[in-house]
This record gives structure tokens, C-alpha cells and sequence, in this order.
């Protein structure tokens, strides 16, 4: 299956992409973590996009689609994927359409007031990155990560501010590609309002795993 999931800063998808990935065996692609991981490892592409990042905006189109052509050129993801994040305009989508045709675009369905309380509530693992929130998903240890012993922290990204920014950016530049993939007859959408585990058996229904 070749994925995207779409939809508003903090909807979920990252949550949900990590499990689809280990229950479907694809590798989950996540833009904003590839990001991520550069600013931490401080390489040249990390120092380049850590205020944008910081701030809210989004990366230049040039730099994110070279980035996602080169890592869907990896083995692992010849036989499918979940792109989490990307493409995020109607110039990375039609960069993505040059490059591989996908099976579904995901919309993850979502009301504002819920995507601020998820993240202002969210904490990350500096060590694995895996999300906790501080009410809807807690650690059993307040601060510590279940799954490696990691310091949990607030993305810079989270702070209010940064917030509004994003969902200003979501609605004038990644909106439009929900009209966009629904015309190509790509588009689900996903009530992503529920429980986590209630999205993957509604996203299992949809799109039954093999085995
Ligand atoms: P990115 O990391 O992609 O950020 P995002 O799209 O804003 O998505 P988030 O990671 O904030 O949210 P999510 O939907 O994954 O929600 P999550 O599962 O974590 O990108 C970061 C930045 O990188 C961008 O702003 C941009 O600068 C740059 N970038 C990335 N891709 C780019 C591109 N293509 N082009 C240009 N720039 C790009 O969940 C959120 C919280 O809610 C968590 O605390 C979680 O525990 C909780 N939660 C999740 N599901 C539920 C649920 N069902 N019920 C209750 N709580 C839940």
C-alpha cells in the first residue's frame, strides 16, 4: 500500500502511521521527523531548517521533494509506504505524482479546538521520538518514556504561537489537497476524533490488512 496521510497539525497521523507501519510491515515516512532528526544530529540540512521549523512555516518545496524522492528510492519502501506530512503543497504533490502514483491520500478529520488541545499537550521523547500526551496518552512514568527510558520534552514547535502559525499554513497551502486528491479519486477521509485504537480498527475496515 502506498499511503499519505493528510490532514492538520496534530491530528494523529503520526500516531496512527507508527502502528499502521508495524501492522502492515511499510515503512512509515515521516517529512517533519527527517526534519527532525537532522536538527538533532545538527547536519548541514539541520541547521538549514531549525528556525523554519521552529517558527511554524513550512520548508522550501525544493528541499522536501528531493529529500522524499531520495528516500523512497530505498528498498524498503518498494513495496509501499505511509508518507506522513508530504506532501503538504499542490507543487509537492505534483512533484510526488512524477515520481511514484499512490493508492490513497488519508484526510484525517479534525476541528481546531482538538488539534490545539492535542498539542499543546504532547510530549516527545528526545531519544526515540515516540509521542506521549499529557492527558490523552500518559507515560506510566511522568516524564520518562515506556518504551526507552528517554526524557520526554515539549517541541519548540508546540508552543502556542507556533500553533496558530501552523494551522494559518495548513489552511492556505495543505487544505487545498484535500479538493485536490478527492478530484483524482484518492481521497478517505478518517474521523479523527476518537481513541487511537478506535482510528485503527475504523482504518483496518477500510483497508484490510493480509494477514
Ligand atoms: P510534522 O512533524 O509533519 O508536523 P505536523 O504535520 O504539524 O504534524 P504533527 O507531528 O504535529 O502532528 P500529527 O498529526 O502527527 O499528530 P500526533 O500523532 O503527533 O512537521 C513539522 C514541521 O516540519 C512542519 O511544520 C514544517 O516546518 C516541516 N515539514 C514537514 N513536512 C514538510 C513538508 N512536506 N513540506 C514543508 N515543510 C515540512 O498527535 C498529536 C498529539 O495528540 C500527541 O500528543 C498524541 O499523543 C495525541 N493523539 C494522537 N492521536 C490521538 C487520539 N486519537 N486521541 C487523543 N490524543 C491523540
Amino acid at each position: 500500500m502506498k499511503l499519505i496521510f493528510l490532514g492538520p497539525p496534530g491530528a494523529g497521523k503520526g500516531t496512527l502511521a507508527a502502528v499502521v507501519s508495524e501492522v502492515y510491515k511499510i515503512p512509515h515516512i515521516s517529512t517533519g521527523e527527517i526534519f527532525r532528526a537532522a536538527i538533532r544530529e545538527k547536519t548541514p540540512l539541520g541547521l538549514k531548517v531549525q528556525s523554519i521549523i521552529d517558527s511554524g512555516q513550512l520548508v522550501s518545496d525544493e528541499t522536501t521533494i528531493e529529500l522524499v524522492r531520495e528516500r523512497l528510492e530505498k528498498d524498503d519502501a518498494k513495496n509501499g509506504f505511509i508518507l506522513d506530512g508530504f506532501p503538504r503543497t499542490i507543487a509537492q504533490a505534483e512533484a510526488l505524482a512524477k515520481i511514484i502514483g499512490i493508492d490513497c491520500a488519508v484526510n484525517f478529520d479534525i476541528s481546531d479546538e482538538e488539534v490545539v488541545s492535542r498539542l499543546s499537550g504532547r510530549r516527545v521523547c528526545k531519544a526515540c521520538g515516540k509521542n506521549y500526551h499529557t492527558d490523552y496518552m500518559k507515560p506510566t512514568k511522568e516524564g520518562v518514556c515506556d518504551k526507552c527510558g528517554g526524557e520526554l520534552f515539549t517541541r519548540e514547535d508546540d508552543k502556542i504561537e507556533s500553533i496558530s502559525k501552523r494551522l494559518d499554513v495548513y489552511r492556505a497551502q495543505t487544505a487545498p489537497l484535500i479538493a485536490y486528491y478527492r478530484e483524482r479519486n484518492l481521497l478517505k477521509d478518517i474521523d479523527a476524533r476518537p481513541a487511537s485504537e478506535v482510528i485503527l480498527e475504523n482504518f483496518k475496515a477500510v483497508f484490510p490488512p493480509e494477514n
